[in-house]
């Protein structure tokens, strides 16, 4: 029989996931193993294998179809825009989408004026600004510690993600708009969603089991 490949999110992502998995009697293999630098885990019994992997390349492997399922933020599936099913909300992994800035830089965001973006989304960014703010904008794709360019002179504001909102407030910045909700999503190879669909709708029944618990 084919394995059904899961691909996770490298880190705290994956942690999460592989205890939802084994508390829903699905075992990885060896994947929660914090110290190996395997990158494929085999659960035989089950003909479940599951891989890590980076975020943003994580819809990649499931568009193609190396990976039947991945586990991978809503961030990074509105950023990678794959054609790919979300199939279901793991509801952890919770926090927002926002523009964020100084409190100087709410007066920018209205005046009609030009202003920059820095942000590690910029798709997110720019269809926030040009679908629902109507706004043309310069963004700036930077690739960590987004909170420094509004502080160091970079841009005027970013378009980040907020969890507890500490980040911001150690460097003083505030959220300005909030642009999307976000959290863990399980997403489906098209192809998959038929050819696996049996295996695909137990997993994903198997899951919802154990998050109502
Ligand atoms: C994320 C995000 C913020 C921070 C928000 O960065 O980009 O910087 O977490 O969390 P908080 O609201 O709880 O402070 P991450 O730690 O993933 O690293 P990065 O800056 O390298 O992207």
């Amino acid at each position: 029989m084919k394995y059904l490949t899961i691909a996770l999110t490298k880190g705290r992502l994956a942690k999460k996931t592989l205890e939802l998995f084994k508390k829903a009697g699905i075992t990885s293999g060896g994947a929660d193993d914090e110290n190996t630098r395997k990158l494929i885990f085999t659960n035989e019994e089950m003909g479940v294998r599951f891989f890590l992997a980076k975020g943003p390349d994580v819809p990649t492997y499931v568009a193609y179809g190396a990976a039947d399922i991945g586990i991978v933020g809503r961030d990074t599936i509105l950023e990678e825009g794959r054609k790919i099913y979300e199939v279901l909300d793991l509801k952890y992994g919770a926090c927002r989408m926002c523009i964020c800035g100084p409190p100087g830089a709410r007066e920018i965001l209205n005046s009609g004026d030009q202003f920059r973006v820095a942000t590690k989304y910029p798709n997110i960014a720019k269809d926030y600004f040009l679908n629902r703010r109507h706004q043309s904008v310069e963004i700036i794709k930077m690739n960590g510690s987004i909170e420094l360019a509004p502080i160091v002179g970079l841009s005027e504001v970013i378009c980040d993600i907020v969890e507890t909102g500490s980040t911001l407030k150690e460097n003083g910045l505030e959220v300005l708009e909030e642009v999307c909700h976000l959290s863990a999503r399980v997403v489906v190879n098209q192809v998959s969603m038929k050819m696996e669909n049996a295996r695909i709708t137990w997993l994903i029944t198997k899951l919802k089991e154990v998050m109502e618990k």
